[in-house]
């Protein structure tokens, strides 16, 4: 797919038929946030509220992404964009197939490359195994530095991950203050 500009890949996506989650869609769940933000999150797919809405993070687990970014200064509304592996709801909240995240990288690379992002934050293990590496593991990777091409990537526990297990905050907590602080070091706009 040839590099589009974001109204134009917006409105590509937004009418997307790629793959079959397209027949059981509500609606396209693009990515929320300043589209010259320096940090880009990354989560899985749309869940019932995000498909209902047409935007990330928008359920309980998006109320507790919210809670854990504001501890740092991080907000949806100002300074990080929030974006998917996949833009349509997998049916039952499976995980996506391998299929329909090859039918949908082209978008997030698209978006990756119009935002150029200094950090890249993987929310769960699903797109920290594309987006950092084949044999990534969330239990004892998650809050290490991965950089590639001068760009910083790590990954967090899945929001619901971190409900469905509280003893997993503290880690959680610990990561995002390494999120802060790298941060500080490679980005310009973010605290400023
Ligand atoms: N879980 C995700 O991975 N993404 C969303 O947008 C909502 C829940
Ligand atoms: Fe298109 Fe992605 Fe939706 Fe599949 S999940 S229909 S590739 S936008």
């Amino acid at each position: 797919m040839a590099m589009l500009g974001w109204e134009e890949l917006e409105q590509t996506c937004l009418s997307c038929r790629k793959c079959a989650l397209a027949d059981t869609r509500h609606n396209v769940v693009f990515g929320v946030g300043p589209r010259d933000a320096e940090i880009l999150l990354i989560g899985e797919g749309p869940g019932e509220n995000e498909d209902l809405k047409g935007e990330p993070f928008v359920g309980r687990a998006g109320k507790l992404l919210d809670e854990m970014l504001a501890v740092v200064d991080l907000d949806r509304k100002k300074n990080v964009y929030i974006a998917n592996m996949v833009k349509c709801r997998p049916p039952q909240n499976r995980d996506p197939l391998n299929t329909e995240q090859d039918a949908c990288i082209g978008y997030l690379r698209n978006q990756t490359a119009l935002l150029r992002p200094k950090i890249i934050v993987c929310l769960g293990r699903v797109s920290a195994l594309r987006i950092i590496k084949p044999d990534f593991k969330i239990t004892k990777e998650h809050g290490q530095w991965f950089e590639s091409a001068g760009v910083w990537m790590t990954a967090l526990y899945h929001p619901a991950a971190i409900l469905r297990d509280p003893r997993r905050r503290p880690e959680t907590f610990e990561d995002l203050k390494k999120i802060q602080a790298k941060a500080k070091e490679v980005c310009l706009r973010t605290y400023s």
